[in-house]
């Protein structure tokens, strides 16, 4: 069984967030299937079989943060995960390392099932072991629960580019030597239905974070039912 994330970034017609909704729902799947919609369209997915989560939360759980998303809510609106620090969360909105290790804790204190992202760009990839270790470097001595991490190299996220066999497998490694065997850790970048098995044959693989292919209800079926 392994966990299957969709970063589900549909900014367009509501139509096609009940299509989605109902054709998903139509089919049986042994993984764990999470889809993380925007925050306005959470409470559309009321009657949704799988489970729901949040693409990104505030750091504080209730406040006057005008704009700002409380992740106690989006508990109570049906989510049970929360993809925190996301790359275009890192990159646009200039999210730091202490502000999404705040956002883990603040999750975390909610029972949200954390999903931290982690990555290199294009310019560090070769420098990966260094940029991966700062991200992690907050929560190495912290008790991780059922937090779940996310590699996704960020020069492979919605490229079409992935990266080696090899470089993905030693990413793992490394990550898990880093983090504890335990610790789920999913890969995210450019993951279809094509490349999906392969991808989770690797060793100490638990999961896939999907973004575009998400959005194409006959792919995402696909990556669901393997
Ligand atoms: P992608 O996106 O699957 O389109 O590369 C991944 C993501 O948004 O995390």
């Amino acid at each position: 069984m392994k966990i299957i994330v969709a970063n589900w970034k549909m900014n367009g017609d509501l139509r096609f967030v009940d299509k989605f909704i109902e054709e998903i729902n139509s089919i049986k799947s042994k993984n764990i299937v999470v889809v993380c919609p925007q925050t306005a369209l959470i409470g559309r997915f009321y009657n949704f079989h799988y489970h729901l989560g949040a693409q990104n939360c505030f750091c504080v759980e209730n406040g006057a943060f005008t704009g700002e998303n409380s992740p106690k809510l989006l508990k109570q609106m049906g989510c049970k995960y929360v993809i925190i620090g996301h790359s275009e969360r890192r990159m646009i909105f200039n999210e730091q390392d202490d502000l999404i290790f705040q956002k883990w804790k603040v999750a975390t204190d909610q029972k949200l099932i954390p999903i931290v992202c982690i990555g290199e760009t294009l310019e560090n990839r070769n420098n990966w072991k260094k940029v991966i270790s700062k991200q992690l470097n907050l929560f190495l001595d912290k008790p991780l629960g059922n937090t779940i991490f996310a590699y996704e190299p960020i020069w492979s996220i919605g490229t079409g580019i992935i990266p080696a066999d090899n470089e993905i497998i030693s990413a793992f490694e490394f990550i898990k030597d880093l983090l504890g065997q335990r610790i789920p850790l999913l890969y995210g970048g450019s993951v279809d239905s094509k490349n999906a098995r392969s991808i989770l044959s690797f060793n100490n693989i638990d999961g896939l974070l999907i973004g575009r292919a998400s959005l194409k209800i006959s792919e995402f079926k696909k990556i669901i039912q393997i």
